[in-house]
């Protein structure tokens, strides 16, 4: 059994880690400030698993009230941190709060680690370190940081590097740092998914919001891309999967530095979400094509044999299961948010 301190545990991927985490044994605590999370997201995981898992209201930075919930209800044997901002749209808006949360927290944790000498950390990478690079499969041992075109992204691979340096300097300390894809779908109890603030950004939950009749039509920004039917491809991860993968690098706590894809390794055009998730919801889901987003690249997706030798750990779910999930998350989800 592990003890883990989770941050960011009421987000969307966060609060499918709790549950993952609660799943295998293992023993959580949460660390959330709510500031982009769902405001129920921490009693549905109680009502999902009936475990009411201690949760602390405060931004991570606060390492005084961090430290005083670990004297509390620790010690923990170890700390995935995934409390951060992450719209890349806001980052290049507000540049100085993107490197301030999350640079800021990461840095209060590793103070809060050392204080309590916890030597574990897993921590939320992005596949946005593999910047400009159409090197795809994208692996592990790629040079990264080029070419990535927003604060946001930058925070991430900045990380990466002070987390590196920090593991050379402390042989105790077993760091992993996971390279999400594109995360997608939600919990099958629809229940717990995501739930973005405002107009979304990614492409998922647009498509939702046209299938729910929230939106007219989803706008494809770019069907010219050198890729089978000239729209972008992305590597869409059901977040189920994805906590799983959390949960493998807690458990394995390898040692030193490590950077893992987690990805499907299967390539999903944005043709091929819009279509799935319209079989998913019985519905034909209108679009329109528009010009290229800025700093959007044609291809991306995951070699994952990395995480399958050193996790063992490879996605199980598909698209069209991360569709259906997504769906009955819409449905389920947006009555609970009305009642
Ligand atoms: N897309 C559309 N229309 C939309 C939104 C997106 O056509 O309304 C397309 C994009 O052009 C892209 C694909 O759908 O081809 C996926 O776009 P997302 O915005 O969903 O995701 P990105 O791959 O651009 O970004 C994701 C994460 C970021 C991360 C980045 C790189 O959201 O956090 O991957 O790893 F930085």
């Amino acid at each position: 059994m592990v003890r883990v301190l989770l941050t960011g545990g009421a987000g969307f991927i966060g609060s499918h880690t709790a549950l993952a985490l609660l799943e295998a044994g293992h023993s959580p605590l949460i660390v959330d400030d709510l500031s982009n999370a769902h405001p129920d997201s921490i009693s549905r995981i109680a009502q999902i698993s009936g475990v009411a898992i201690p949760a602390l209201i405060v931004d991570v930075r606060d390492e005084a009230a961090v430290s005083g919930f670990l004297q509390e209800h620790g010690p923990v044997d170890a700390v995935i941190h995934l409390a951060g901002l992450k719209a890349v749209g806001e980052s290049v808006a507000q540049p100085e709060r993107y490197y301030d949360v999350n640079i800021g927290s990461t840095l209060a944790l590793l103070r809060v680690m050392k204080k309590h000498e916890i030597h574990n950390l897993v921590f939320s990478s992005s596949a946005t370190v593999y910047g400009a690079s159409e090197n795809v499969p994208h692996a592990e041992d790629a040079h990264v940081g080029h070419g990535i075109s927003n604060p946001y992204g930058k925070t991430k691979h900045m990380i990466e590097e002070i987390l590196r340096d920090v593991s050379a300097a402390d042989e105790q300390l077993r760091i992993t740092a996971l390279r999400y894809f594109n995360p997608v779908g939600a919990h099958p109890s629809g229940l717990i998914g995501e739930d973005p603030r405002g107009v979304p950004n990614n492409l998922m939950p647009i498509v939702a919001r046209v299938a729910s009749g929230a939106l007219d039509s989803v706008v494809v920004f770019g069907d010219d891309y050198p890729t089978s039917d000239g729209t972008g491809v992305r590597d869409y991860i059901h977040v189920q999967d994805l906590a799983q993968g959390h949960v493998r690098a807690a458990e394995r706590a390898l040692p030193g530095f490590e950077a893992i894809n987690l990805g499907t390794g299967v390539p999903a055009s944005v043709l091929d979400v819009i279509r799935e998730y319209g079989a998913a919801a019985g519905l034909n889901i209108p679009y329109r094509v528009a010009k290229r987003r800025p700093g959007d690249i044609a291809v991306s997706y995951a070699d994952v044999s990395k995480a399958r030798a050193v996790l063992d750990w490879q996605a199980k779910r598909t698209l069209a299961d991360a569709c259906r999930d997504d769906w009955a998350w819409q449905q389920n989800g947006a009555k609970l948010r009305q009642a």
